[in-house]
């Protein structure tokens, strides 16, 4: 069975490509998933692309990837820095997890610099644009690998 990673995107990461794009850059969400999808393929995974607003439903799709995922790669966005509930919901998760930011975060304002996601987290991978989310693909393809 083609093994599954989730990818999930918090509050705003709807507005990629509109909002502040000198920070950002002018992808939109939806170029992001296209990527992932291609990438996936050529990696032999399958991916799930979710974006949401509201915590509760991202700690909603971690409990459901537990049941169907083998990995998850995740932007949680402005929850980085606030949310114990999704850390809480990571912990309940037994495979790879990797934190993903589209800017450098600890270059921008000091209340970015802590993230509760990076207890939990295997890998994070911040600044390198969208370009993130592949190269946090490749890596949870390599660490679900079988074998
Ligand atoms: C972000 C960084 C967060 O600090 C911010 O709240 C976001 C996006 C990033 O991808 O660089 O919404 O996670």
């Amino acid at each position: 069975m083609t093994r599954l990673i989730h990818v999930l995107n918090g509050p705003n990461l709807n507005l990629l490509g509109q909002r502040q794009p000198e920070v950002y850059g002018n992808e939109t969400l939806a170029d992001v998933e296209r990527a992932c999808a291609d990438l996936a393929r050529d990696l032999g995974v399958e991916t799930r692309f979710l974006q949401s607003n509201h915590e509760g439903q991202l700690v909603d799709w971690i409990h459901e990837a537990r049941l169907e995922a083998a990995g998850i790669v995740i932007n949680p966005a402005a929850y980085t820095h606030t949310s114990v509930a999704i850390l809480d919901a990571l912990n309940a998760f037994d495979g790879p997890v990797i934190e993903v930011h589209i800017s450098n975060v600890h270059r921008r304002e000091p209340f970015r610099h802590k993230s509760y996601v990076s207890r939990r987290a295997d890998a994070v991978i911040a600044g390198c644009g969208t370009e993130g989310y592949l190269l946090a693909l490749r890596r949870i393809a390599s660490l679900t690998a079988a074998g």
